[in-house]
């Protein structure tokens, strides 16, 4: 047997053992069919807003490593079954090759992840995600998959991390930026407006028999 197919089993056995009978059978549902709504937004770099937040939480920004991976890993059973969904969602991604991932750090411990996601990542994108993203203009980045872990919640961790993340591709000479937010996911979409993002598509997304099915424009 390959070593590639061995750690895709590896993989699937983590993932279905983590997610625990009740949240299996509930993502097992979700993928035969469930019908959800996001919001494209969008913000020109240029005019990001830098309103004064309200908190300047502390901790230490820096790239996911394996290490880190392997940590977050270790503990997500202690979380209950909506959470270790979004948590291994999230591991998921990293392991499909997105790994410009960001972690905020106190103590060591990881407070905060979230990625950006650049041009030279499209390939990806295409490879695992042509019917839930656009591929990436040049000079575009994407902002996804914030998180906040359960015990770090509510210290300002969203708004200031995700200015942070998109300074950076500002600095680094990115013109615009890019964010999927589910229509129920107020809080993002409060921070994403404050931010000066626009919504500039409504996607239905459908999943069906496993795939998933957004009305993307695609030319
Ligand atoms: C969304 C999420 C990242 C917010 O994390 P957070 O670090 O606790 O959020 P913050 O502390 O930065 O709060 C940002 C704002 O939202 C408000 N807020 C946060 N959680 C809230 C809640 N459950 N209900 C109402 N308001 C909430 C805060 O009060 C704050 O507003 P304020 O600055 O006016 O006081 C976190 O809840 C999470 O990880 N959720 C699961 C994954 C997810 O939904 N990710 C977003 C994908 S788009």
């Amino acid at each position: 047997m390959s070593t590639s197919f061995n750690s895709s089993i590896k993989k699937a056995r983590y993932m279905i053992g983590s997610l625990g009978g009740y949240s299996l059978i509930q993502l097992a549902l979700d993928r035969l069919f469930s019908i959800n709504h996001y919001y494209v937004m969008k913000v020109n770099l240029k005019r990001l807003s830098d309103y004064p937040l309200k908190r300047n939480p502390s901790g230490e920004l820096s790239l996911l490593t394996v290490d880190d991976l392997t940590k977050i890993k270790q503990h997500v059973r202690k979380y209950k079954s909506n959470i270790r969904r979004e948590i291994l969602a999230r591991i998921q991604f990293y392991e499909r090759g997105f790994h410009n991932c960001y972690v905020m750090k106190i103590d060591n411990k990881i407070a905060y992840f979230q990625w950006l996601i650049y041009p030279n990542e499209n390939e990806n994108i295409r490879k695992y995600f042509k019917r839930t993203f656009y591929s990436l203009q040049d000079q575009q980045v994407m902002i996804e998959n914030a998180f906040t872990f359960p015990e770090f919640r509510g210290r300002g961790y969203l708004p200031y991390v995700s200015r942070l993340l998109l300074n950076k591709a500002k600095n680094d000479g990115y013109k615009s930026a890019i964010g999927y937010i589910k229509n129920d996911k107020i809080t993002s979409l409060n921070e994403f407006f404050k931010m000066d993002f626009k919504v500039i598509q409504y996607l239905r997304e459908v999943k069906l028999a496993g795939r998933v099915f957004r009305n993307l424009k695609i030319k």
